[in-house]
């Protein structure tokens, strides 16, 4: 498929991408500090989220966050070739790309990445997840009643079994890092029991109004990598992703004041915070200033530990994608997903 990708071009106001922090993994690999979100929340189009990709790699960002259920990865793809043709080496990339919940059976998984990989036109990718931990189906952009009547809860010996697939794509080159999504500290306990290759990173939701102080810690002890999505608290999230009770980060009047201090604007001032407190924010923007304001953030000076401590204390643990369309029975919260009180619900 054919696109109108603008050309890339290193920008003169950008960022060079050597300032840009990175995070080490546990096998020695650095994953740049910050990356660029490429889901286009049901209402923006594929191509406008590929001339994002150029633009973003124009301005200094390396590091991009896709996933087969984003529906654009053979534009994406598109825009990486039009990166890597003109002159970023693919090894100062990072790409990662996520397994669907539909492809979790055993002899779906390496198919599922191969045709990541086609859509992508790439060799292999830096990092492979395991995008929800439930293998529960449910279209694309369909609304939170929406239940798969094949719904399972978590069961470990079949996640495990998905599990030793991306062991596989590691063994066959396609995959250099995997890692897991949308986990909680027991089901991740679990995996790093019965792993032969232990996670390298974790993508979770991290946002100043919810930050997951517990989960966070846990996996930087375990020497996973946290990376952070809705980083600015997902303001174009979709409609089915949206309660009463949600609570908006960059209208924190703390973060607003201390953003203030720094000439930042609140959005930047959630990047400035993740990345000071160690995990990799992907933000999404289709917009230059913003995607630019944004990585300008990542190298901005850091704020003090006092303001630091003052933004700890803003979290409203506002959960903002709650997944209620992976529940699996009837009754239930979806609170339930998430193993409140630190034991994996049972099914
Ligand atoms: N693993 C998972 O299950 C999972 C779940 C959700 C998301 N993700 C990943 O995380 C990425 C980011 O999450 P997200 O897109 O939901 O939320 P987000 O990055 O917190 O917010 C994106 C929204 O903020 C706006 N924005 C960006 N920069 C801004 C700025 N400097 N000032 C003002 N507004 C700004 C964007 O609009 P404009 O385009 O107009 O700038 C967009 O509407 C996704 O794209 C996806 O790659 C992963």
């Amino acid at each position: 498929m054919t696109t109108s990708l603008p050309p890339f071009a290193i920008a003169p106001d950008g960022v060079d991408p050597r300032a840009v922090p990175r995070r080490r993994l546990r096998s020695g690999a650095e994953i740049p500090a910050i990356g660029l979100g490429t889901f286009g929340s049901d209402h923006v189009g594929g191509e406008a989220v590929a001339a994002a990709v150029v633009g973003a790699a124009s301005v200094g960002y390396r590091h991009f966050d896709c996933a087969s259920v984003y529906g654009n990865e053979h534009l994406v793809g598109a825009a990486l070739q039009t990166i890597v043709g003109g002159g970023v080496r693919r090894e100062d990339l990072w790409v990662t790309s996520k397994l669907w919940n539909d492809q979790h059976a055993q002899d779906d998984v390496i198919p599922a990445c191969r045709k990541s990989l086609a859509d992508l036109r790439l060799d292999y990718l830096d990092l492979y997840l395991v995008h929800w931990p439930f293998p529960n189906f449910h279209p694309p952009g369909c609304d939170a009643s929406s239940r798969s009547p094949d719904a399972r809860p978590y069961l470990h010996e079949s996640f495990m079994r998905t599990w030793r697939q991306l062991e596989k794509l590691i063994d066959l080159g396609l995959v250099r890092h995997i890692g897991t999504s949308n986990m909680t500290i027991p089901k991740l306990r679990l995996v790093l029991r019965d792993a032969r290759i232990a996670p390298a990173c974790n993508e979770m939701e991290l946002h100043p109004h919810f930050q997951q102080p517990e989960l966070f810690r846990f996996v930087v002890e375990q020497g996973i990598v946290p990376i952070g999505y809705c980083p600015l608290g997902s303001p174009g999230r979709p409609a089915r992703d949206r309660a009463p009770d949600d609570t908006v980060d960059v209208e924190d009047p703390v973060l607003v004041r201390i953003a203030g201090h720094h000439r930042l604007h609140p959005a930047a001032m959630c990047v400035r915070w993740a990345v000071q407190r160690g995990q990799v924010p992907i933000p999404f923007s289709v917009r230059r200033e913003h995607y630019l304001g944004n990585l300008r953030a990542a190298v901005s000076e850091p704020v003090t530990p006092e303001e630091m401590g003052e933004l700890a204390g803003i979290d409203r643990g506002c959960r903002l994608i709650k997944g209620q369309v992976f529940l699996w029975k009837d009754g239930q919260s979806w609170a339930d997903l998430w193993d409140p009180g630190g034991e994996i619900t049972p099914p």
